[in-house]
């Protein structure tokens, strides 16, 4: 084959690929989101063992809240209850469901999306997760707001290779229990993502 055939089959074989993240309808997001605020929306909630505060998902990426989803249906990234939660979604709920929780105002966004002050341990991280805390691409998470708890229990995890993900595992590899603390804390104090209640 020559590099012009290999090319267009390649990218035939990309478009045929099942597209990660489709616009979907926040509307029926909405809906489906119901049992998903007995937890997410309940400002505080714990999960049980380990205990930290379930994620805050008001104003995340769509794409990286999709992906997610997907993630945990397939059993690539582990949580019973999460697993659980997804195992019956479609592509088109997990699409509305991120488009949901997606269309609530990002504090920092509202705030003009103004730089914190710089940290030196967050160096590397600004490159993908934006100085603001916001990530500079769509499947790439927003941590600012982030419940401090959460964000070390992620850390964590890359680290110790629990929860996989190739750009993250050898960011979070080197770090030590007390970076872990440091960038949590410097994260969870930025203005940003926030806790959907429940609408009366
Ligand atoms: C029983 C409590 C509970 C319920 C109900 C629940 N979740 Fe979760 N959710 C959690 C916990 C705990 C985590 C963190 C799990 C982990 O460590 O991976 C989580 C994580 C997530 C994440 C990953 C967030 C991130 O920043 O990576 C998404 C997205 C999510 N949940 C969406 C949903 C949706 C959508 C529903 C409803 C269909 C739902 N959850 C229902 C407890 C719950
Ligand atoms: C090369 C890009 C890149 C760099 C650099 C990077 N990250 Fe990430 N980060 C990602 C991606 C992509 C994900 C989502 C991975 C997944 O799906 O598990 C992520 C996920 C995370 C999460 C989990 C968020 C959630 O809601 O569950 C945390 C916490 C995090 N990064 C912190 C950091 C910190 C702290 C640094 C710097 C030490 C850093 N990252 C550097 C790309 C990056």
């Amino acid at each position: 084959m020559n590099l012009a055939l290999i090319r267009a089959t390649l990218l035939v074989l990309l478009l045929l690929a099942a597209p990660l993240w489709a616009e979907g309808d926040p509307d029926r997001g909405e809906a489906l989101a119901y049992s998903c605020l007995g937890c997410h929306g309940i400002e505080g909630y714990r999960n049980a063992y380990p205990s930290f505060r379930v994620p805050k998902l008001g104003g995340q990426k769509a794409e990286y809240l999709a992906a997610a989803l997907r993630g945990y249906r397939a059993g690539e990234r582990q949580h019973g209850t999460m697993q659980g939660q997804a195992v019956s979604l479609s592509d088109q709920e997990i699409d509305d469901l991120a488009a949901y929780f997606a269309r609530f105002p990002n504090e920092t966004i509202a705030a003009g999306g103004e730089p914190a002050p710089p940290f030196d341990k967050a160096a590397t991280c600004v490159a993908c997760h934006g100085p603001n805390g916001i990530g500079v691409q769509p499947a790439w998470p927003t941590l600012a707001g982030q419940h401090e708890d959460y964000l070390e229990h992620s850390l964590r995890q890359y680290r110790d290779g629990v929860r996989k993900n190739a750009l993250m595992m050898p960011m979070a590899a080197g770090l030590s229990d007390a970076d872990i603390k440091a960038l949590a804390a410097y994260y969870a104090g930025m203005k940003g993502l926030t806790t959907t209640t429940k609408r009366d």
